[in-house]
């Protein structure tokens, strides 16, 4: 008989071993521990039919009875303990969050080289001891015409027509030129001056790929005792150099403005025609050997009356360069349209 119950209780062990093996879920394992080590388990039950052996034999079998508990118990608890890190680990994997952001392509903006250029200049002028002057850009004729030596019926003033306000009785305009910056810096200060006036001017033209009613300009500026000619000659050869490159020449040519005397437009020996070569085909200076920069002069002795500036103590030059023209040439563009459009494809190329 006893032989019988533990060879039933080896089986049942066994069957729970096999059992416990095969489960891959702490809740079924739960379930095969109730079925065997249960109130109404199968070795629950076993213990049960103890009642009808003997005393003796009851001492035995509930010794292996018990040690078939003890073994399951062990089985169940190890069982449990790695169905816990498997689970665990499911779970942790299943409620994982995405805590990275899924945004769109980062754009880094870049300067415009407008600008760039720009800061360039500034850097040249401020080590030679220039300061930087921005005034506005809305003005009255005074600024932009009269005092620059241009009244009411002088026909300089067509080449230079811009934007009037509306209720400005015909006074009231977007600047044409920096030259302004001359007048409002000269009425506040006495010489020695040397500035450099960068900033936006308009003009009423219709926008195609050279002209824009919008553009930017670079006005300079030297008033002191005895400035001449070749103090003019000088600084601007020296900025074109620097500008361009070292082996770069200067030409200047009569020419008019009412606001110097004598006037001058400056050319400078186009940079990719090396050494001199001229080539016919050059695209900068259209087998010209030269590049249209800038005007300049200096400055008209009625201007610095304007300013009650003593013409007979002082004298200056001034000069005046269009920024998007050589930031076009610098960089072989042919289209003015691009300095105030912000087409990101234009810009990209930067
Ligand atoms: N203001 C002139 C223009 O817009 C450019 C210029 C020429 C400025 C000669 C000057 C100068 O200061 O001396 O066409």
């Amino acid at each position: 008989m006893i032989a019988e119950i533990k060879n039933e209780l080896e089986k049942i062990k066994a069957e729970c071993i096999n059992q416990i093996a095969q489960t891959d879920s702490s809740t079924a394992l739960y379930n095969i521990k109730v079925q065997f080590l249960g109130k109404s388990g199968k070795l629950t039950a076993q213990l049960k039919n103890l009642r009808n052996f003997s005393d003796d034999d009851k001492k035995i079998i509930g010794q292996v009875v018990n040690q078939v508990k003890a073994d399951l118990e062990n089985e169940f608890s190890k069982k449990e303990k790695a169905l816990y890190s498997i689970e665990l680990e499911k779970k942790l994997q299943n409620e994982k969050i995405d805590i990275t952001i899924n945004r769109p392509g980062f754009i880094m903006g870049k300067p415009h080289p407008l600008d760039v250029l720009l800061k360039r200049i500034n850097s040249f002028f401020v080590a030679n001891g220039f300061i930087i002057q921005e005034t506005r850009e809305i003005e009255t004729s005074f600024y932009n015409f009269d005092a620059l030596n241009t009244p009411a019926d002088h026909p300089a003033r067509e080449a230079q027509d811009t934007f009037f306000l509306e209720g400005g009785a015909g006074n009231i305009l977007l600047r044409s030129q920096t030259s302004t910056g001359q007048i409002r810096y000269m009425q506040e200060n006495k010489p020695p001056i040397k500035l450099i006036s960068p900033g936006r001017v308009y003009r009423a033209d219709e926008v195609d790929a050279t002209h824009t009613p919008c553009f930017h300009q670079l006005e300079g500026l030297v008033v002191a005792k005895g400035i001449n000619m070749g103090h003019l000659k000088g600084t601007i050869l020296e900025f074109m150099k620097f500008l361009f490159d070292e082996k770069t020449k200067i030409r200047f040519r009569p020419s008019f403005f009412p606001f110097t005397e004598p006037s001058v437009e400056v050319d400078a020996s186009c940079f990719s025609c090396k050494d001199g070569n001229i080539d016919p085909a050059c695209k900068i200076c259209k087998g010209t050997g030269f590049l249209e920069i800038m005007g300049a002069g200096m400055v008209n002795r009625q201007v610095l009356k304007n300013v009650e500036i003593d013409p007979d103590e002082y004298s200056g030059f001034a000069f005046g360069m269009g920024l998007d023209r050589v930031m076009a040439i610098l960089h072989g563009i042919n289209d003015a349209r691009v300095s105030f459009e912000g087409d990101i494809r234009f810009l990209k190329q930067f």
